[in-house]
């Protein structure tokens, strides 16, 4: 009975202990992908972080196997100690996806940078990140880009942390029609409301609890929705320079133009207060739709 009881549940056992897929050379990824119809795919530059777990909780409804990617691309450095710095934990990130179902991870080297289509963001990349990053979002497009062209995903899942990359990323798979679902999933933040990021573990202690400041002024514009002005905007700026923040922008802006407004005067799309600020050397950015 035992015997019989085992055989049967062999095949069901192999399943269960079939382990992620790691896949390093692109011939070995397209004899791998050849296997599957329909899958979602998370990009991302490891380090993962319960923040990530959202992606993967958001891409698990979609009820397709999950691929995912780690690259840490080094066209979207536009300061090479940024790059060097950048956090690494493969190890861990391995131990992360497996306990998230992830069928398979992609993890390329620098020959993905052969043959690259090189992509040109819109303007809107020029805005609030991407005029303190020059070049930035180019860098980033032209990875997903090439991301997309080898996994040929039905749906990619990005967090909306990265509000403009997500933007310019929907906007991009549009224009092109890549027959690819974009989708945001939320922001995921510490008890202390700061939005969870890989960069959170290059900050001390004390500059972690510190950096909560960016979501209590994020709360702070959002608060004050009925009366938005220039002053409101100023007095969150000057209170983050005294505590210590090196403020690249405190912006209220239009979700989809992504230019300033500080009110909705009938506008398409939502308003969102955004922030980006360096404590230190660690540039940490969030929003807030309002
Ligand atoms: O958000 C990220 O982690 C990266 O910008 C992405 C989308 C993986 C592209 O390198």
């Amino acid at each position: 009975m035992l015997m019989r009881l085992s055989q049967e549940y062999f095949p069901l056992l192999i399943i269960l202990f079939i382990k992620l897929k790691i896949i390093k050379t692109l011939e070995d990824f397209h004899k791998t992908r050849s296997a599957y119809g329909q899958i979602s795919f998370i990009p991302t530059m490891g380090n993962l972080h319960n923040g990530h777990l959202s992606l993967f909780n958001t891409a698990k409804k979609l009820n397709k196997p999950i691929f995912s990617s780690i690259y840490i691309n080094p066209l979207q450095f536009n300061n090479k100690n940024d790059f060097t710095k950048y956090p690494k934990s493969l190890d861990e990130d391995i131990e992360l996806l497996e306990s998230q179902d992830c069928e398979c991870l992609f993890l390329p080297d620098e020959s993905i940078l052969e043959n690259l289509e090189i992509i040109k963001a819109p303007s809107k990349a020029d805005l609030l990140c991407g005029s303190h990053r020059p070049g930035h979002f180019d860098g980033v497009l032209t990875i997903v880009n090439k991301l997309f062209s080898i996994m040929k995903p039905s749906d990619a899942v990005f967090g909306l942390k990265d509000y403009q990359q997500y933007l310019l990323i929907k906007e991009f798979s549009q224009s092109r029609k890549l027959p690819i679902n974009i989708i945001g999933s939320k922001t995921i933040r510490e008890n202390n409301g700061l939005a969870m990021s890989s960069r959170n573990t290059l900050l001390s202690s004390d500059e972690l609890q510190n950096a909560s400041e960016i979501y209590k002024s994020l709360l702070f514009i959002k608060n004050n929705a009925n009366n938005l002005c220039k002053d409101i905007i100023d007095e969150v700026r000057k209170s983050l320079y005294k505590k210590g923040f090196e403020v690249d922008y405190v912006s209220v802006i239009n979700s989809i133009t992504l230019q300033e407004s500080l009110n909705h005067n009938n506008e398409e799309g939502y308003l969102v207060a955004a922030i980006a600020a360096n404590i230190g050397t660690v540039r940490l950015i969030d929003n807030l739709f309002i």
